[in-house]
């Protein structure tokens, strides 16, 4: 089994934003971005794992900061968690404003991504060495989500689930329930 250190798995892209990328305020659209932090988690987790991979979920993608035209965005990719065929590859953006150096943190978000063969079966991942803190940090938490996603899952999509059982977690919500 091989096994890789994740300051190996750095990929980093940056990109002049351009006008034709922005919306209807002048702001870069988020779906251009989200199709910029796919290219990279592809790049990072094929890297990685010396295979096409195929994107399974992303998780939490929050837009702190709005990005402008005319600046510079950087992307850094890095492997945070590895299962047996999966990675999750966490991304950071920043946004640089070219004349005065000041940079903002946009977005972080977290993509899993799963390794395909030549048959386009899914195939095994190497391992990961952690050898600080946040690496330890980061691998715990993508456990963690990994395990609130399959909660919520098990909990809101069995099939014995009554609506009438959650009725009082909806009363101080924006709702009105009205079941036929
Ligand atoms: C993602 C995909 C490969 C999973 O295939 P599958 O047959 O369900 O595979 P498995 O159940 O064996 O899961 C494979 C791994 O993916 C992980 N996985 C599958 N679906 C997942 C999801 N929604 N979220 C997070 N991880 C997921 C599993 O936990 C497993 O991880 P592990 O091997 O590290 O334990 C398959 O659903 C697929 O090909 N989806 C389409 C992908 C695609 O086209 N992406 C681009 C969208 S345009």
């Amino acid at each position: 089994m091989t096994y890789i250190r994740v300051k190996d798995t750095q990929v980093t892209i940056s990109e002049l934003m351009l006008p034709s990328h922005s919306n209807f305020s002048g702001k870069i659209h988020g779906g251009y971005i989200l199709s910029l932090l796919d290219q990279i988690a592809f790049a990072c987790a094929s890297k990685f794992s010396r295979t096409y991979c195929v994107t399974a979920s992303v998780d939490t993608v929050d837009f702190l900061n709005p990005i402008e035209v005319g600046e510079l965005v950087t992307m850094k990719a890095s492997i945070n968690y590895v299962g047996n065929t999966s990675m999750v590859v966490g991304i950071r953006v920043e946004a640089e404003n070219i004349r005065t150096g000041i940079k903002k943190h946009c977005n972080s978000s977290y993509f899993t991504m799963v390794a395909k063969d030549k048959t386009n079966n899914s195939t095994k991942v190497p391992g990961l060495i952690l050898d600080d803190t946040i690496e330890i940090q980061r691998f715990l938490k993508a456990i963690k989500r990994h395990e609130m996603k399959k909660n919520r899952q098990n909990e809101f999509d069995r099939a014995d689930f009554i609506p009438q059982d959650y009725l009082k977690d909806l009363e101080n919500y924006n709702v009105k329930v009205e079941l036929k």
